[in-house]
């Protein structure tokens, strides 16, 4: 395994040369079973859900959640059940989304501004990072959720992250790149005495750098609620103002916290990895993929010109009547996933399973790129083709959830994705604010992006720059 990293490469390749859509591969004394067939997936998510509801313990994730006190990484059990609970009906609820969208609205401007000023000054428009202002526009929208900030520090004027924001935003995709990513201890659990490789110091080390910017505020901020009291009148009460202030104010049935300040400290760092990685590798590849067939590029924006004019910057309400936009994300979620495999699922009992006996404690990997890319399914699967969404939604508003597990979006059952509403908006708002604000070409003397995947995360391995040049009023811009 050492050797022969990353090792989803050569598990596909058993897939393939046993010309199979499941195996089993013995890791230690761990059964790993690798999934590449919808039908399969169905019958793991949907019709075995109960028993394949929990997730492994390994060294990313129990470090990031604290002893596991959040709720992705969490095996099945009580303090699951809790977190998820708290998640679904008081935080990623749709009154709370509402109540938030001032914020994501605040992040969105921020993003056609901090382009604008990049490429503004040159009449034929400027190179620019798309990665960089992709990831930082997610990781600043979670962030101002959950802490009403976009600066951790002093930031800066043009819009962009300052240096506290890098390092924070690259500890979390650090955490991200090393979690679930077989590794070697956490099938030989003795070998983990060494620490080998390393690992596991990246990870603390990127652990200890989240909460030197977040733990400071998290602790203040509880300071500040437990020290208002009840003499205060509404005026001189705090105002919630946040998902911070929500996580600090629920109650449990005698009134007293629902969470501790290490379960809200590590819910917020989870909140923040479920976040940042997967609509800003959408868009990456999405506009890559455009950029070498300029004909989708001009029905995008045709789209756009249309639903929402040149007047104003596209708004989350518009998101329903972009259907060809919505269709490049889905497909981009299809073909491009930003990981190679779903999160784990664990068996909590032996089952048999399509006629396969499943022993208890079986890790089970479905594949992301299996999925997406099989050839029963999809037809012409390596195309970019963003149209065969709009045929199978018949023109309507298109999805990204995909419950049928024809490729993985955001999954389905007891461990699917607790945020696809806000993942849709912030994905489709990111590409329709890229779209709509810049035209956008191929760098100097290139004719072709390079679309090699990395071999590891499957991130583009080049990141895209490419030449924006504003394309609406000045006058809108000087408003954001
Ligand atoms: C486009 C964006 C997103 C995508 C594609 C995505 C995808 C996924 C996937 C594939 C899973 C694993 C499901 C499984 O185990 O079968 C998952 C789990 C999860 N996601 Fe998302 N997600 C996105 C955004 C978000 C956001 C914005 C949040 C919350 C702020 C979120 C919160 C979670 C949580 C809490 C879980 C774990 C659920 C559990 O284990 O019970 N996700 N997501």
């Amino acid at each position: 395994m050492r050797r022969n990293r990353p090792a989803h490469i050569w598990m596909h390749d058993i897939l393939e040369q046993l010309n199979t859509d499941i195996a089993c591969v013995r890791l230690g004394k761990i059964h790993v079973i690798i999934v590449k067939s919808p039908e399969l997936a169905r019958e793991f998510l949907k019709n075995h859900d109960k028993t394949f509801a929990s997730r492994p313990t390994d060294m990313a994730s129990q470090s990031l959640s604290s002893g596991y006190l959040s709720t992705a990484v969490v095996p099945f059990g009580k303090q699951w059940k809790k977190m998820r609970r708290v998640l679904i009906v008081d935080m990623l609820n749709q009154s709370r989304m509402r109540w938030l969208l001032d914020k994501r609205n605040d992040e969105a401007d921020n993003l056609v501004r901090f382009l604008y000023n990049q490429c503004s000054n040159n009449a034929n428009g400027s190179v620019v990072s798309v990665r960089n202002a992709a990831q930082n526009y997610s990781a600043s929208v979670i962030r101002k959720m959950i802490f009403n900030m976009r600066y951790f520090g002093k930031g800066r004027k043009d819009g962009g992250p300052g240096l506290e924001e890098d390092r924070h935003l690259s500890a979390l995709l650090t955490i991200l790149s090393y979690l679930y990513a077989f590794y070697v201890p956490d099938y030989l659990p003795w070998l983990g005495l060494f620490d080998i490789e390393g690992h596991e110091k990246k990870v603390r080390d990127a652990v200890k750098i989240i909460k030197q910017y977040q733990k400071p505020i998290i602790d203040e901020r509880i300071r500040k609620w437990r020290s208002s009291n009840q003499e205060q009148t509404i005026c001189e009460k705090p105002v919630q103002e946040d998902l911070l202030d929500v996580f600090i104010l629920l109650k449990d049935a005698n009134g007293q916290p629902l969470l501790s300040a290490e379960e809200i400290e590590a819910q917020v760092t989870e909140l923040q990895l479920a976040t940042v990685d997967n609509p800003s590798n959408a868009t990456e590849w999405t506009l890559s993929e455009m950029l070498n067939h300029p004909e989708m590029l001009t029905k995008a924006q045709e789209e756009l010109d249309r639903v929402v004019g040149q007047d104003m910057l596209v708004q989350e309400s518009h998101i329903p009547h972009l259907p060809y936009i919505t269709a490049c994300v889905r497909e981009s979620f299809r073909l491009h996933p930003v990981a190679p495999f779903n999160l784990p699922h664990v068996s909590k009992s032996d089952s048999i399973v399509a006629g396969y006996m499943i022993p208890k404690d079986s890790h089970v990997l479905l594949s992301r790129l299996g999925l997406g890319r099989n050839p029963k399914v999809w037809e012409n699967p390596l195309r970019f083709d963003p149209e065969r969404h709009l045929n199978e939604f018949g023109g309507q508003q298109v999805d990204l959830r995909e419950q049928e597990l024809r490729f993985i979006s955001f999954s389905t059952g007891r461990r699917g994705c607790i945020g696809s509403t806000l993942g849709t908006t912030m994905s489709v708002m990111l590409l329709a604010r890229l779209l709509q604000g810049f035209t956008w070409s191929m760098p100097p003397k290139m004719d072709k992006i390079d679309l090699t995947e990395a071999r590891g995360c499957l991130f583009k391995l080049y990141p895209l720059y490419a030449n924006a040049k504003p394309r609406l009023s000045t006058a809108l811009y000087l408003q954001v």
